[in-house]
């Protein structure tokens, strides 16, 4: 998951201001300060490069796309892999390169373990409630031993197997179904792999399906669609709506209606569908209904929780499980398509690994095409294209460069996963060029996934399920684009999904 609130900013301020220039001597009396207390460095190490702004603003005016990641690499092309720039009254160090990435993630990871959020993250994460947008502290590692035990480590990823499998078969009879018909009205593969992926997420948390649900504080039943749009839709949305009294914190006393309403509601209508959910799952279970899915683990074994740490304990592995693992394979099957001889080259693999059997986890191994293929895609189309910011909480440094306590990081995957130095024509996509080495490829080969202690806690998750996914949709189907929709991004939501759905016309094989 990201956070990528800086862009669009220039929008949100119209109406501001004039309340801003109001806060300005403040600003003018904190930047004096700061410099006669020498600015904090204290290892005489040089300052990190500037990108120049506009007085009051910095250089949120020129930050007008919603995700900004494209300018930050425009800008490490003049000033660096790694330059701050000014968000209003805040700096923000951005970086650019794998190296720096790494050293951020490993090496000064003590100094800056812990999370900046914007005011609609604050709100939606119920104040940091969640493993992914925690600081990392006591509560961050126990519920991502909860997280890791029932759902994502690798005891609990067998115990799920069954799931995962159904949810391949699923895929399968669908698109069988679609298939015939599908030169004249073209498969829409987001809306079949989005619902079982959710079917999936309800199965590991809650033990079943719904159909619709009954939510009491609400007082009325929403269909599952309806469910799906205030679980995961809503708050991909919410989690990147902009308050522009994020980047002058000291105008916070003005308020800002029409964004607290939006939030608000988002926040409200979660919390009734988690309340509606837990609810149901325990009249079930108090009418003898035997379950052994997450939520009975967090409820019977795991150390207790309050309400509200259950209610985002549950909800967690349903975003995340919905949204990143369907972006990208779409992102893999639009490239397939576009390109038939890399399609061929994956047929031709499993056809020699498989023979007449269907591709199974256990196969994967043996299919380093496959593998290259999901890294590939996620190397040039990253779902989560900046890191949720860090936040250095303590003087440090980062690529020989002074980095004081209090500034926001923001690591641009994209930008490392775009780097010349290590990528030879990044923004080609190739999977051939994973093959090279002719070694097993690490989960952390691209940025895509982060790196060290914080690294993605479902990355093997999505790594089974793209991977089968995507290889049983060639083994079965040759795939063609009807109309190239494009490589435009979705700037609404929280990560890059294409803009556009693949519209694709599928021929049985064989
Ligand atoms: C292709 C799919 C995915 C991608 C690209 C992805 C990417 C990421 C990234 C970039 C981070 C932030 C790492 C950091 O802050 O350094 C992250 C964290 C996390 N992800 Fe994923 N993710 C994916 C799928 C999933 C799935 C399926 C789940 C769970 C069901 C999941 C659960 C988490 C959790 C719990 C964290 C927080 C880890 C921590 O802070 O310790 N992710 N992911």
């Amino acid at each position: 998951m990201d956070v990528q609130t800086v862009g669009s900013a220039a929008s949100a301020f119209a109406g501001p201001v004039a309340a801003v220039a109001s806060g300005v001597s403040l600003l003018f009396l904190k930047s004096f300060l700061s410099q006669q207390n020498g600015g904090g460095n204290r290892n005489h190490l040089p300052s990190i490069p500037e990108v120049p702004g506009v007085p009051l603003f910095g250089n949120l005016l020129q930050l007008t796309e919603k995700k900004p990641y494209k300018t930050f690499s425009k800008w490490a092309e003049t000033y660096g892999p790694i330059y701050s720039i000014k968000t209003g009254a805040t700096s923000m160090v951005v970086v650019n390169s794998n190296d720096l990435a790494k050293e951020a993630f490993v090496t000064r990871f003590n100094s800056i373990s812990t999370r900046k959020l914007s005011k609609a993250l604050r709100i939606l994460t119920a104040d940091k409630t969640m493993v992914a947008m925690s600081d990392y502290d006591d509560y961050h590692k126990t519920v991502k031993r909860n997280l890791l035990t029932n759902i994502l480590g690798p005891a609990a990823l067998k115990k799920h197997r069954l799931n995962r499998d159904m949810l391949g078969e699923n895929l399968s009879n669908q698109l069988h179904a679609l298939a015939p018909n599908s030169a004249k009205e073209a498969v829409n593969l987001r809306e079949i792999f989005q619902s079982e992926l959710f079917t999936l997420a309800l199965k590991q948390t809650f033990g079943r399906d719904i159909e619709n649900l009954y939510v009491g504080d609400l007082g009325t039943t929403m269909t599952r669609d309806e469910v799906f749009q205030v679980l995961v839709l809503d708050p991909m949305i919410g989690a990147i709506e902009v308050d522009w009294r994020d980047f002058f914190p000291y105008l916070s006393f003005i308020p800002n209606a029409s964004f607290e309403k939006k939030v608000d509601q988002m926040y409200t209508r979660r919390e009734a569908v988690m309340k509606a959910l837990i609810q149901e799952h325990k009249n079930r279970t108090g009418s003898g209904e035997n379950m052994d899915s997450f939520i009975d683990y967090l409820l019977l074994e795991a150390a207790p929780l309050t309400d509200k740490q259950l209610l985002m304990s549950l909800w967690e592995p349903i975003i995340e499980t919905a949204d990143t693992t369907m972006v990208t394979t779409e992102w893999a099957m639009y490239e397939l398509a576009k390109n038939p001889e890399k399609q061929a080259r994956l047929y031709d693999e499993i056809r020699s690994v498989c023979g007449s059997e269907k591709i199974t986890e256990e196969k994967l191994c043996k299919m380093p095409y496959l593998l290259a293929v999901f890294h590939e895609t996620l190397r040039k189309h990253s779902p989560v294209s900046i890191i949720p910011l860090r936040y250095v909480h303590e003087d440090t440094e980062l690529g020989g460069y002074h980095l004081p306590s209090g500034t926001e990081i923001a690591i641009n995957i994209y930008g490392c996963n775009m780097e010349r130095e290590i990528w030879e024509e990044p923004e080609e996509w190739k999977p051939e060029r994973f093959l090279a080495k002719n070694e097993p490829i690490d989960l952390q080969t691209t940025m895509a996934f982060g790196g060290g202690k914080r690294v993605c806690a479902g990355a093997m998750q999505a790594m089974l399920i793209a991977c089968v996914a995507i290889g049983r949709m060639v083994q079965e189907f040759e795939w063609r684009l009807k109309d190239d929709t494009g490589e435009d991004i979705n700037t609404l939501g929280l990560t890059t999904q294409k803009l556009n759905p693949i519209l694709a016309v599928i021929k049985p094989r064989n």
